[in-house]
């Protein structure tokens, strides 16, 4: 029998998750005993903060206990901790917090509490993007509204623009600043217009702040502290739930833990869905988390590590002739496709990766977008540099 047959047509339809294809072509390449550098996917290998690991050691006990959605206590109060130190959100009552299981399976369930609310299925976002804002809305039963992000307007997403009937039809919105894979961050005035809107249109503002401590580590000295990245959540919790994670913060990504934190009257309900979900973090990684949440020390230091990755393979591509804006946020390149390659992203990144420098092309994280491809700086110093000369061969061999 057809496989399709036995699934439903949206997993039938589903694409490849794209970061599977790169996974692949990585494998393939260390088979045939291939020097690889891998730019592909945004998860730096920097050993975990001993005091974390020490936290979720001394609580992985002899007995083993389901955990709560809920979290424990010292957990949320961590998350407010967290929200008043680095943003400076007071505890009110119209704010949760609630631990996820990192912030991808927050992301994709959040779609199945709102898809659908007073019968609205929209949910918009911007395009390029992480992939699961779109499989979210197609599993939930709604309707993904991919909106192109381009260079001319800094990659910013402005729903008012939209139609008429997409804007009154919108259950959720989501915004991603700092921006995977652009690097765009956004100012105070646009968060204020986005929630305008979202407060106008009865729109539920969904923030995903998964990069918003990944800045340039000039930031950290107290008279830059302006330029470091903002959430909505600090001028609104009415329809905002922010999405935050430690996975890029503090390097968690395979403990999985994050947070959502926002309007209250969302997230209790939404809490009462997600104990069918089978997503509670486990209780010893909910306690490496609250150290992570409560330090900013070990952050800092990621900062600076990423902040040097990302200048100097800035600096080399411009070298080479590539075009991109060299981010302040983010650890990604977004680059622009050099002209010979005629914008064919996918072709360049496929050609570059039999060279053993994977990267990630634009069409591969979006629906609409091409012409560019993303640099995740994921390798050291020494292997950036290598991968760089590769790149600078690649490209003169292709002229
Ligand atoms: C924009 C964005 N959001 C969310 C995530 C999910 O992160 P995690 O599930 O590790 O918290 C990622 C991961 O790369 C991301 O790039």
């Amino acid at each position: 029998m057809n496989q399709d047959l036995l699934i439903n047509t949206v997993n039938a339809s589903l694409e490849p998750y794209p970061m599977e294809e790169l996974t692949k072509i990585r494998l393939r390449l260390l088979k045939e005993q291939k020097k690889v550098f891998d730019f592909g996917t945004g998860d730096p290998q920097i050993p975990v903060w001993q005091p974390m690991v020490d936290a979720m050691k001394s609580h992985m006990g002899s007995y083993s206990s389901y955990p709560s959605v809920r979290g424990i206590p010292e957990l949320e109060k961590a998350h407010l901790s967290y929200l008043k130190k680095r943003f400076g959100i007071e505890d009110s009552a119209g704010l949760m917090t609630v631990p996820s299981k990192g912030s991808k399976e927050s992301i994709f369930h959040i779609a199945l509490s709102l898809i659908g609310r007073q019968g609205k299925k929209i949910l918009i976002y911007g395009d390029p993007a992480y992939p699961v804002y779109r499989s979210s809305a197609l599993f939930a039963g709604g309707t993904p509204y991919p909106v192109s992000l381009t260079e001319s307007n800094g990659f910013k997403l402005e729903p008012w623009n939209l139609p008429l009937d997409v804007q009154n039809n919108a259950a959720a919105i989501w915004a991603n600043y700092p921006h995977n894979p652009t690097g765009a961050n956004v100012d105070k005035a646009y968060w204020l217009n986005l929630i305008d809107w979202c407060h106008q249109k009865d729109v539920i503002l969904l923030s995903d702040d998964c990069y918003v401590d990944i800045y340039d580590s000039g930031f950290d000295d107290p008279s830059q502290q302006h330029l470091r990245p903002l959430t909505p959540l600090m001028y609104s919790t009415d329809r905002v739930i922010s999405f935050m994670s430690l996975s890029k913060r503090s390097g968690l990504t395979g403990y999985r833990a994050g947070m959502m934190a926002g309007d209250r009257r969302i997230l209790e309900p939404h809490l009462k869905a997600r104990a069918n979900f089978g997503v509670a973090c486990p209780t010893y990684v909910q306690h490496g988390a609250v150290v992570a949440w409560n330090d900013d020390e070990h952050v800092a230091q990621r900062r600076k590590i990423f902040t040097e990755r990302v200048h100097f393979a800035s600096q080399a591509l411009h070298g080479l002739g590539i075009e991109h804006a060299c981010p302040t946020s983010t650890f990604y390149l977004w680059a622009k496709i050099p002209s010979k390659f005629k914008g064919d992203d996918v072709k360049f990144c496929l050609d570059l990766a039999e060279e053993g420098v994977i990267t990630s092309p634009a069409k591969w994280l979006g629906e609409k977008s091409s012409g560019y491809f993303r640099l995740a700086l994921v390798p050291e110093l020494e292997e950036t540099a290598e991968a760089m000369n590769l790149i600078e061969k690649f490209i003169r061999r292709s002229i």
